[in-house]
């Protein structure tokens, strides 16, 4: 495979994305205390606007306020956000490149971030609970729409509230949201109901959701399968990621490739495949597995013209070193999100 085929377009069902490489969703754990986006976020789609990109997934954005999974996650959960939608979308989609807002709710992980809300698990919540997060997805989406955004993406990855219910570890109850791999996934399908109830069915809809569990069981494959299965093509394309979804140090190969290729002979919507891609060699590994297109996140943090590398240059490597700097919640003064790349730019206006 040569890697010009990482410039070309990729047709799905509802969008056609001008390339294969996506800037993952990526928190710059960076927001306001109410949840707002700050100008440097601003300024990071802008310099991303500009790159040879398939698609832009903003920053795991939240959905209602008990659901807020840190203290410095952006929310979506009112039209008091809409500009900032509007101008994440105007930045980063400048030149073309889709945006799609990655949404989603903390569950168990807003103890301690939510201002003393409930916190929702999936043991303790209600039906009426269930359907007011569900609804809540589908207004976001609506609200997302309206502020320009090519289509949404629901997070059931990384142990948040959806990806907790689809886990028989956090999960145990015994009525249609537990026991069976697609009642454990049942929130997810009425969500992704509710977002096209809201914004059509035209409207793109991603998934990203984790290809395993804590061992690796069969059982979980089996039920993921069978879920992604169960969503028929009402999803344009499904992030694979992972339990350990973005371990440290410099990964020999993409993480999931193992994953990818057994999903792609046993569904049909197209896969994507997100972690540890540092190279074009990297990105190639994970499309001859059988992903559509590739999606990375610190490379982008790192070197937010890595895109650009990967087309011009002979053999680009990510500098990425894996070294967890960027999990840590911002440090305002210095504006430092990587150690490598230096301060994060601010808007000229
Ligand atoms: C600083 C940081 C913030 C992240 N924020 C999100 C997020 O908002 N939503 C999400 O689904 N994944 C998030 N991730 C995970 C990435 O999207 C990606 O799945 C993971 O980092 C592996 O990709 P990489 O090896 O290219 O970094 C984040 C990762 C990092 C490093």
């Amino acid at each position: 495979m040569d890697k010009r085929i990482l410039f070309t377009p990729l047709e799905l069902k509802r969008i056609t994305l001008p390339g294969r490489i996506v800037r993952s969703a990526t928190e710059l754990f960076a927001s306001e205390p109410d949840g707002h986006v700050p100008a440097c976020e601003f300024a990071v789609f802008d310099r991303l606007g500009g790159e040879p990109l398939g698609m832009i997934l903003t920053a795991h954005t939240c959905v209602s306020p008990e659901g807020r999974a840190n203290l410095r996650q952006n929310a979506f959960w009112d039209d008091s956000f809409f500009a900032d939608g509007e101008r994440i979308r105007r930045c980063a989609g400048k030149n073309g490149v889709p945006v799609v807002m990655q949404i989603g709710h903390g569950g168990m992980k807003a103890e301690g971030n939510n201002g003393g809300l409930p916190v929702f698990t999936p043991d303790n919540m209600t039906e009426e609970n269930i359907r007011s997060v569900v609804r809540a997805f589908g207004e976001t989406a609506l609200r997302a729409k309206r502020a320009g955004m090519d289509g949404v993406m629901l997070h059931c990855a990384h142990l948040y509230l959806l990806s907790q219910f689809f886990y028989p570890k956090f999960n145990h109850r015994t009525d249609r949201y537990g026991g069976s791999g697609l009642n454990r996934f049942r929130i997810t399908a009425e969500c992704l109901e509710a977002v096209k109830a809201a914004c059509g069915n035209d409207y793109p809809v991603f998934l990203k959701i984790n290809g395993d569990d804590e061992g690796g069981t069969e059982e979980y494959y089996r039920d993921l399968a069978e879920a992604i299965r169960s969503t028929g093509d009402a999803f344009d394309a499904v992030e694979i990621s992972g339990w350990h979804s973005a371990p440290l140090g410099v990964p020999e190969k993409p993480y999931f490739l193992e994953i990818v290729r057994r999903l792609k002979e046993d569904v049909e919507v197209p896969l994507i495949e997100v972690g540890g891609i540092r190279s074009a060699e990297g990105m190639l590994m994970a499309l001859e597995a059988g992903a559509s297109a590739v999606s990375l996140s610190r490379p982008f943090l790192c070197e937010p013209d890595f895109a650009s590398k990967i087309r011009d240059t002979e053999n680009a490597v990510s500098r990425c070193r894996g070294c967890g700097f960027c999990f840590r919640p911002l440090d305002n003064a210095t504006l430092v999100r990587c150690p490598t790349a230096g301060p994060l730019p601010l808007p000229e206006d």
